[in-house]
């Protein structure tokens, strides 16, 4: 099945290939989109030709492929390997990934070699970066190299340990000034995006309204310019804990479930192969 026009996208024509522009011309005009994680070249494919705007190679694969309890341990290769399928898989979308932990914080120099790897390695087209103002210069340096950058601020997993676990950021009184300074700084620098995660609707809708590049929320409220999930909690792969800003949109872990006891049991029964199925 083709790709289907949305009666709600605000660009006048789909275009071949997603490229930052267009994500400027979107949040101008008042429009979403939407971002999905994803991982390999089949579920990419699907993804893409759903329509679904932005594809995110995030270091949440340590959890949802890797099986691991946070995101530390991805390096470098990992989000290599796993870039490179998604690319393979794509047609339309918009790719990005996330520089790993360890990959960017040393130096600006450290970042800028980082972010060439990542793009020059897997085809994406721009790098995701958690952590705010401290990486303003590092933000600049990439994008003077040629690498557009998507900014992660709010709650920021790769620094679970310095935030105490995962909760939801900018609670305090002066909480929405500082992430519009802070989101300003960022902008400053030259981020083509801003991804704030876990944090209350009202300050990422301020956050949004200062700035004029695209926002893009997970737990954020509705006022950002886009909207990401991981595909898995959101689709029902995920069959632990599940954040409870995820809306649940199908179960395919059933889907799955009842497969795979379904292939046993014909096996089982010598009902498969039958001779439909064998040559
Ligand atoms: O790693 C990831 O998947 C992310 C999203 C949760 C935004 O950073």
């Amino acid at each position: 099945m083709g790709m289907v026009e949305s009666p709600y996208s605000v660009l006048k024509k789909t275009p071949a290939r997603y490229r930052t522009v267009h994500f400027q011309q979107i949040k101008d005009a008042g429009g979403k989109f939407a971002m999905l994680t994803c991982y390999d070249a089949l579920t990419a494919a699907i993804f893409d030709d759903a329509g679904v705007e932005t594809l995110l190679i995030g270091d949440s694969l340590g959890n949802v492929v890797q099986g691991k309890n946070s995101t530390l341990s991805v390096t470098m290769e990992d989000m290599i390997t796993f870039s490179k399928a998604v690319v393979a898989g794509t047609n339309r979308a918009f790719v990005l990934a996330d520089l790993p932990f360890g990959s960017y914080e040393a130096s600006v120099e450290q970042a800028v070699t980082s972010g060439i790897r990542l793009v020059k390695e897997t085809g994406i087209a721009a790098i995701k970066m958690e952590g705010g103002v401290e990486y303003a210069e590092h933000i600049k340096a990439l994008t003077a190299a040629g690498v557009p950058v998507v900014a992660h601020t709010g709650f920021t997993p790769q620094s679970e340990h310095v935030l105490g676990g995962y909760r939801v950021q900018g609670r305090e009184d002066d909480a929405a000034q500082q992430m519009v300074d802070e989101a300003l700084a960022l902008q400053d620098a030259g981020a083509i995006m801003l991804l704030m995660e876990m944090v209350p609707a009202e300050v990422s809708a301020a956050v949004d309204q200062a700035l004029t590049i695209p926002t893009v929320g997970i737990g954020a409220g509705n006022a950002t310019t886009g909207q990401v999930l991981v595909w898995q909690d959101a689709f029902g792969l995920n069959r632990g804990r599940v954040p409870s800003f995820v809306k649940q949109y199908a179960d395919v872990g059933q889907v799955l479930s009842d497969a795979a006891r379904q292939y046993r049991e014909d096996v089982l029964q010598v009902k498969f192969p039958d001779s439909e199925h064998s040559f």
